[in-house]
């Protein structure tokens, strides 16, 4: 990619859209388009083409989704479904139209099978069906892919797609109603700590097992993606190492300095006990991430705290 290429990204007041921007900036990539949902809503074809037809962008990368828990995901799987189908299927064809020199398409590990043998392979995609709690997200997601492997077949256009493992990062969601994993456990150790609470409970047995990914460096295996892999097949996209969950919230206790105890509570459900995509493809082109697990949550909580106005941040 020129440096000063044009480059939109689409949804980039999120937790990936945001890592994309500060990366881009950070390796010299200045002509960027950006457009907050309010300005541009992506699920209105009419106005993603006149959009296109007015910025021209060189390159599209799509971190535009609507994205939720599995509380969400299992409420209202008709919006998951219909308005991630919207916004990529605009954002993809519209694109092509426009001749746009290159497009990655964000997907998710979740768009796997349930029953998938871990670590996930690229190959294991539409083995099996998808967790049924996410299943309208999952097919959305899947479709995103396929589109872009159908259009670089079908039109020889640079239309690429990867698969981050879960993502963590500055700007991450801390709602307790809507919070994943790491922001939920920072929140609970950061509360203890105030409150002086003796133990804090965490759900299940600890021993399921987890591979994450700092929003920068999803960022940064984009770019790197958009660089050096034209493949019509997708790409996964992971840290490459596992922790278990009781590892995690140990690593996080010490970061945010509660010194209580953890008190597992058995009873309540592990779910998965292994998820972990292969990155072995990636890891072949070239890339591995940069930031591992004890600086990317160094970062996040000192993000958390300043955001916070607390004294420590
Ligand atoms: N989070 C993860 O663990 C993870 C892991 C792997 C891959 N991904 C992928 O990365 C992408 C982004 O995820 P994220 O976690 O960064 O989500 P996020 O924080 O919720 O960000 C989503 C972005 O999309 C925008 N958006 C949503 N609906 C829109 C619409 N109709 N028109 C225009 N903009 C719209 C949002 O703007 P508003 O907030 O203003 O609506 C926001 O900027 C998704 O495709 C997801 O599958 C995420």
């Amino acid at each position: 990619m020129e440096k000063n290429a044009k480059i939109y990204v689409a949804g980039h007041t999120g937790l990936v859209g945001s890592a994309f921007v500060r990366q881009l900036r950070a390796q010299g990539f200045e002509n960027l388009v950006l457009r907050t949902h309010g300005e541009l809503d992506l699920t209105r074809q009419a106005d993603v083409e006149a959009f296109f037809a007015e910025e021209k962008p060189e390159y599209v990368i799509d971190a535009a989704a609507l994205v939720g828990g599995i509380r969400a995901n299992s409420q209202a799987p008709a919006d998951f479904y219909y308005v991630n189908m919207a916004i990529q299927n605009n954002l993809i064809w519209t694109a092509l139209r426009a001749g746009v020199k290159k497009f990655l398409f964000l997907g998710s590990a979740c768009q796997y099978p349930r029953e998938c043998p871990q670590p996930m392979r690229e190959e294991q995609l539409l083995t099996g069906i998808p967790e049924p709690t996410n299943e309208g997200y999952a097919l959305a997601k899947i479709g995103g892919c396929r589109l872009c492997s159908y259009i670089k077949r079908q039109y020889g256009a640079d239309f690429i797609s990867t698969i981050p493992a879960n993502a963590y990062g500055i700007g991450d969601c801390f709602d307790p109603e809507k919070s994943h994993v790491i922001p939920a456990l920072i929140l609970k150790y950061h509360n203890a700590k105030l409150n002086g609470a003796p133990s804090v409970e965490l759900w299940g047995t600890g021993a399921a097992m987890r591979e994450f990914l700092f929003a920068d460096d999803i960022a940064d295996g984009g770019i790197f993606l958009l660089e050096n892999y034209s493949g019509a097949e997708t790409v996964n996209m992971g840290s490459g190492s596992e922790l278990s969950i009781m590892e995690l919230s140990q690593l996080i206790k010490r970061i945010v300095g509660y010194e209580g105890q953890i008190v597992c509570d058995p009873t309540k459900p592990d779910g998965m006990m292994r998820r972990m995509v292969d990155s072995s493809r990636i890891h072949g082109l070239g890339w591995h991430a940069k930031t591992d697990m004890e600086t990317g949550l160094r970062k996040v909580y000192e993000w958390y705290l300043r955001q916070a106005g607390h004294p420590e941040g």
